[in-house]
């Protein structure tokens, strides 16, 4: 089974639609200098919501193989919900991505594996893809429950959906404990739990479903840890928070396959 490796850069706050222009230019110039093959991985932004429009006009005005796609979603459909955004919208603007669930939606915003769950059906009902996020935070790391812990936000977030969907989605795994911290996750590391949740997806929605889906790590990843993490067999990519602020690192990163 051949997974498209996913190298996906969470800006996150960060990066105005003035300054996204720039990042995405020379992130596009950049790729190709390292002779990106987009048969080989696959380069996407994940943005604020106020530089989608720019992003997406750069993006197909210039016919860069760069996806795109947004941080968050709203729940609901449309209607009086002041300050959120719906899918519809999100897919007007020819996001492929969107991410649901990042551990810091979690933690500021108190999202909920049932929250998540029913974002991620918005984004499916919308022809998106859900970029789903799981990951342990430092204490359950600790006590060594880190696995259980992860399948159970996975049982959580994937409730409902039938095995296609759950084939043709992303799910990233990002300890809580590496994101923003210097701190990566050794490989190893990376595929323990990477490998579990494939077999809980196997489990649960069947062999092929557990073949196609595509599994990242995220939490620290730079150029000098990226070709260690995706040798491992169950990892099929990352999602990148800080490097991905600079085009020169992040082109480093979806290029790993050339070094
Ligand atoms: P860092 O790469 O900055 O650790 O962030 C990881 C992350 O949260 C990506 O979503």
């Amino acid at each position: 089974m051949s997974r498209l490796p996913l190298l996906a850069g969470n800006w996150k706050m960060n990066l105005n639609h003035v300054e996204a222009t720039g990042v995405v230019q020379k992130l596009a110039w950049t790729m190709s200098d390292y002779r990106h093959d987009k048969t080989k991985a696959e380069a996407a932004v994940i943005v604020p919501f106020t530089d989608l429009r720019t992003v997406q006009n750069l993006i197909e005005g210039d016919k860069l193989s760069i996806s795109f796609g947004a941080q968050d979603v709203s729940v609901h459909e449309s209607g009086a919900y002041t300050g959120e955004v719906a899918a519809s919208m999100l897919a007007k603007l020819n996001c492929r991505y969107v991410v649901v669930g990042h551990s810091e939606r979690r933690e500021y915003h108190g999202e909920t594996d049932e929250l998540i769950n029913a974002k991620a059906k918005q984004v499916i009902a919308n022809q998106m893809t859900p970029i789903i996020c799981v990951g342990e935070r430092l204490e359950i790391r600790k006590e060594g429950s880190h696995v259980p812990y992860v399948l159970a936000q996975i049982d959580g977030v994937l409730a409902g959906l039938t095995p296609a969907q759950v084939g043709a989605l992303v799910i990233a795994y990002e300890p809580v404990w590496a994101i923003g911290t210097g701190e990566v996750a050794t490989p190893e590391d990376a595929q323990e739990v990477c490998g579990a949740i494939r077999y809980r997806v196997q489990e649960l929605f069947g062999a092929e479903a557990a073949d196609k889906v595509r599994i990242q790590y995220g939490g620290s990843v730079k150029s000098s840890n990226i070709i260690d993490i995706m040798a491992q067999p169950d990892v099929d990519g990352a999602l990148v928070g800080g490097a991905s602020l600079d085009p020169v690192e992040f082109a480093r990163i979806v290029t790993y396959y050339t070094r």
